[in-house]
């Protein structure tokens, strides 16, 4: 026996956890963005390192939603807050405009023992959510947000698996079943696969840039009724990995439906500074909701979630986020304040951050020129790469792609020729897995393949993030075009 063996004693008897033995649900769950194709690419960047000979030097990845990974520079005056809330001492360098000062002192007054470092109430500090709730009224033209229906979180996904835990109940046919849109963000079918929930796919329109039609969720829903109890409708707004931004008459039809069908609405809207389109426009399913009166806003039950992460942000490891519960049973919601203080609070410095994106600095503070110019930058570099990736990819024989009316991806279709599904399938891939790899092999280009999203039986598609810098993502597209033309050739 060796020693570490002896040492921790059980080895002899074997595991007491198993892949047998372990949790299944947690077994079924999957989560394509940092899936097979992401772990290859980490592998062969490690090669690259080694000296091992490829046809590109770097890897240039499209994969994830990370726009600081992806060379964007975080906002100044972000960092500076923070920089003074970590480091107080700082409070004394002259380089530190007033209102950075300021804000930080704000910030820190609310903390326990004046310090990030302490744990702050579960449901997050209360001048923050103050201003979560002046920044949505602002947004809606004035709708009112109520600081105790905020609920701070770790980014927004602490959130939306929170709620959906809450919703989760029932046995066999009575199992909750949660409406979630095809293609989805691999969160909603990883937290249901994980919590248990019955996942009711609802297709969005490719056809029509991907827009939400009523008449697929009826057939959705009164299929999946069969087998489960609808109780929940998602909905991503601007869409990942679509890139759609839903009209306000969609908007309505939705808040409609939920009412006519009794089920509770999760707005996703982590995007909602992300919009390129003209024509299109952010409208929050709050603001809709009340717009539609009474009847509707004084009883449809809505969910809706807002990040640090996206946006002109990009400050996904700050884990900020934040959710607004509107109509929620307020014995529901004291077990929803139960569940989050079990794990205490959200991350004092994200709720920090939070506070700055919902309360940024104002035209008569120091600060504000240059926030302004850097938001400003940082949008309209996005924007320019949707246009560029959108008309790229449509030059493409093979490829088509809808425009990206909003987020941070597009969601092209490709053709595959039958030999290379039959070559797929004899190696036992899904084709465009096996598509994204030779892409990556070949080329160093790190995608998603659309299987991981969902996709219509037949249909093939890749999820490419619109993060690299113009000069890499014109590379990244070029590079994807020479080899869709090289592969379709090759099978043909
Ligand atoms: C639609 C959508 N919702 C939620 C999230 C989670 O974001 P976070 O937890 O970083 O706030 C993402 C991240 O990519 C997303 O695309």
């Amino acid at each position: 026996m060796s020693q570490q063996q002896q040492q921790n004693g059980v080895s002899h008897r074997g595991k007491v956890l198993t892949l047998d033995n372990m949790n299944p649900n947690v077994k079924r769950v999957e989560y394509a963005v940092r899936g097979p194709i992401f772990l290859r690419a980490v592998e062969i960047e490690k090669e690259l390192r080694e000296g091992v000979k490829k046809p590109f030097t770097e890897v240039l990845k499209a994969n994830i939603g990370d726009a600081q990974a992806m060379g964007q520079k975080p906002l100044t005056f972000f960092r500076q807050v923070l920089a003074l809330c970590s480091y107080p001492e700082l409070m004394e360098d002259s380089k530190f405009p007033v209102d950075v000062k300021q804000r930080a002192q704000r910030i820190l007054s609310a903390c326990g023992g004046h310090s990030i470092g302490a744990y702050s109430s579960s449901q997050g500090i209360e001048c923050i959510r103050q201003d979560v709730a002046r920044y949505i009224e602002t947004r809606d033209g004035g709708t009112p947000s109520s600081p105790d229906n905020i609920f701070l979180s770790t980014g927004a996904s602490d959130a939306i698996v929170t709620m959906l835990k809450l919703l989760m109940s029932g046995e066999g046919h009575d199992r909750t079943g949660v409406m979630i849109p095809i293609p989805q963000y691999p969160l909603y079918s990883a937290a249901l696969a994980d919590l248990g929930g019955v996942q009711i796919n609802y297709y969005l329109n490719e056809d029509k840039c991907w827009a939400l039609d009523i008449a697929e969720l009826r057939r959705a829903i009164s299929a999946a009724r069969q087998n489960c109890s609808p109780r929940v409708l998602c909905i991503i707004n601007p869409g990942n990995p679509t890139g759609q931004v839903q009209t306000r008459q969609c908007i309505e039809d939705v808040i409609r439906f939920a009412k006519e069908e009794r089920l509770f609405l999760l707005a996703d809207e982590v995007y909602q500074g992300n919009v390129y389109s003209e024509g299109s426009e952010f409208h929050s399913f709050k603001k809709v909701l009340f717009e539609m009166g009474p009847e509707y806003s004084s009883t449809v039950e809505l969910a809706s979630f807002h990040s640090t992460s996206k946006c002109y942000m990009g400050e996904c490891g700050f884990r900020g986020g934040y959710m607004e519960v509107i109509n929620l049973d307020p014995m529901v919601k004291a077990q929803l304040l139960k569940l989050v203080s079990v794990r205490l609070c959200p991350p004092v410095p994200g709720q920090a951050l939070l506070d700055l994106v919902v309360n940024p600095p104002q035209p008569d503070e120091p600060s504000h020129a240059t926030f302004m110019k850097e938001k400003t930058e940082v949008l309209a570099a996005l924007a320019e790469k949707a246009r560029l990736t959108e008309q790229t990819f449509n030059t493409v024989p093979g490829i088509t792609c809808n425009p990206v009316q909003g987020a941070m991806y597009t969601f092209p279709r490709i053709t595959i020729p039958q030999k290379a599904i039959d070559k797929a399938k004899e190696l036992g891939q899904i084709p465009d897995m096996y598509y994204c790899m030779r892409l990556l092999n070949e080329e160093g280009i790190c995608l998603v393949p659309g299987s991981g999203f969902g996709q219509r039986e037949g249909t093939f598609h890749f999820r490419m993030t619109i993060l690299p810098p113009t000069e890499k993502l014109k590379i990244v597209l070029q590079r994807i075009r020479e080899f869709h033309l090289r592969f379709t050739q090759e099978f043909s």
